[in-house]
C-alpha cells in the first residue's frame, strides 16, 4: 500500500530539512520533555534563561516527525530574548501561523512542541521559591493535550505488548 505525501508548504520541508537550534544544551538552565518514548513521537526542550527571565538561548531534540521539528525550531526561534511571560503566552495557533500552516492532521505536531515549552517554564518557577502571577495554575491547553497524548501512546503499547503476548 502506498502512502499519500502530505502536503507540508516549503517552509515547513526547509525547516525540516534544516532545523535551527537542534540538539542538546549541556548549560540550559530548564528542560522538559513532552510526548512517549515508546512510540517515538517525542520533543525535549532546553532553554538557558537569565536574572531578568529572559530566554537567552532554546534549543531542542525531536523524536517526532517533519512537522513536529519544523514547529519545534520555529518555537525556538520565537523565544529567543523573550521574556518567560511573552513566551508563556505563545499558543500553538501562533505557532502553525508562524510556519505558514500545517495540514490539520498534523496540529498535534505542533501542540507537542508548545506543550514542551510550556513546561519548561513551568519547571523553571517550580524550581523557584514563587511563581508569577501570570502562570496558571491549571494546565494549558498545550500542556493537556500533551499530557493526553502521553496517556494514549502508553495505552496503545501497553495493548500491543498484550497482544504481542497472544
Ligand atoms: S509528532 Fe507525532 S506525528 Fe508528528
Amino acid at each position: 500500500m502506498s502512502r499519500v505525501p502530505l502536503p507540508y508548504n516549503p517552509k515547513i520541508l526547509e525547516l525540516f530539512r534544516h532545523p535551527k537550534n537542534l540538539g542538546k544544551m549541556k548549560d540550559a538552565t530548564v528542560t522538559a520533555v513532552a510526548g512517549n518514548p515508546t512510540c517515538g513521537d517525542m520533543i525535549i526542550f532546553y532553554l538557558k534563561i537569565n536574572d531578568e527571565d529572559v530566554i537567552e538561548r532554546a534549543s531542542f531534540e525531536s523524536y517526532g516527525c517533519a512537522a513536529n521539528i519544523a514547529t519545534s525550531s520555529i518555537v525556538t526561534e520565537m523565544i529567543k530574548d523573550m521574556k518567560l511571560e511573552d513566551a508563556w503566552k505563545i499558543s500553538w495557533k501562533k505557532v502553525i501561523e508562524a510556519v505558514g500552516g500545517l495540514p490539520s492532521v498534523k496540529f498535534h505536531c505542533g501542540i507537542l512542541a508548545v506543550g514542551a515549552l510550556k513546561r519548561a517554564i513551568r519547571a523553571y518557577y517550580q524550581n523557584k521559591e514563587s511563581s508569577p502571577s501570570w502562570l496558571s495554575e491549571e494546565l494549558t491547553f498545550e500542556e493537556k493535550q500533551a499530557l493526553e497524548e502521553e496517556e494514549l501512546a502508553k495505552m496503545i503499547s501497553k495493548r500491543m505488548k498484550k497482544e504481542g503476548r497472544k
